[in-house]
């Protein structure tokens, strides 16, 4: 399986990344985005089996076409947090974003199967009260109309980090990494609030090999594949 990676250089993508890597049937992964993976806990650049692209423009892949086919999974970890963010630029960032880079790779890759990372309660109807959420919602909606071979929404509540992964986001970090004992606990005993890095990196690798009965992924059928 060959697979590209948006925000390899994010938490969750760390984690995809990692068990990409170690899994034997992949074998190539491309990670894209603003900038490289080099140094981060996850990324080995010296494995024969990645390699980087650094792409200034997310929303406009005209002039790297060429380096686009040939995938048979994208794994979509590029997200940020809305907290502070005013509704545009977030829409900008979740959804324009994502679906610039779907329609691209949808067109140059029709048995590709496009894996997305939104969050638990994210807003199927689009409209609802939470800002977040609508727009999750909408994302969410608008890629499974692509024409993938399939397309699967992962909803994670909280997600421990493991293997020395770090989030990007200070708050975020500060957070998972006070509260390790307890997130470990929760893993254990509420599979419905809590999956790990580990965890997404592998049920994503499955659902692409193959496939998932349904296109939405909760945080416990993520941990139960
Ligand atoms: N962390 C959690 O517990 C959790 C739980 C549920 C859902 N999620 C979802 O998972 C997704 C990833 O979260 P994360 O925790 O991995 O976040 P993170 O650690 O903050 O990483 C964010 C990733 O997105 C990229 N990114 C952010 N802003 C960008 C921009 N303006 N232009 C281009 N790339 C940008 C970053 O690339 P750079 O290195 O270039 O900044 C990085 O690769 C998000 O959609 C989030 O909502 C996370």
């Amino acid at each position: 399986m060959n697979v590209l990676l948006f925000g390899a250089t994010g938490m969750v993508g760390q984690g995809v990344l990692r068990e990409c890597l170690l899994d034997p049937g992949v074998e190539l992964v491309v990670s894209i985005g603003r900038s490289a993976t080099g140094g981060r806990s996850a990324s080995d650049v010296s494995n024969p089996k990645l390699r980087e692209i650094v792409h200034a423009d997310l929303t406009d892949y005209s002039t790297i076409e060429l380096q686009l086919t040939g995938f048979d999974a994208c794994f979509f970890c590029l997200g940020v947090s809305s907290v502070g963010m005013e509704e545009e630029r977030y829409r900008h960032l979740t959804y324009d974003v994502t679906l610039a880079a779907a329609k691209t790779l949808s067109r140059l890759n029709p048995q590709m199967v496009f894996v997305y990372v939104t969050g638990r309660g994210t807003d199927s109807t689009e409209q609802g009260r939470l800002m977040w959420a609508r727009v999750k919602g909408k994302t969410e909606n608008d890629l499974l109309k692509l024409p993938f071979k399939a397309a699967y929404m992962f909803r994670p509540a909280g997600i421990q980090p493991l293997h020395g992964i770090k989030s990007k986001t200070a708050w975020v970090q500060a957070i998972y990494a006070g509260a390790a004992p307890l997130l470990a606990l929760l893993n254990r005993v509420a599979p419905k609030y809590m999956t790990t890095t580990e965890q997404v990196g592998r049920a994503m690798i499955k659902v692409a090999r193959d496939g998932y009965p349904k296109p939405v992924l909760e945080s416990e059928d993520i941990n139960r594949i």
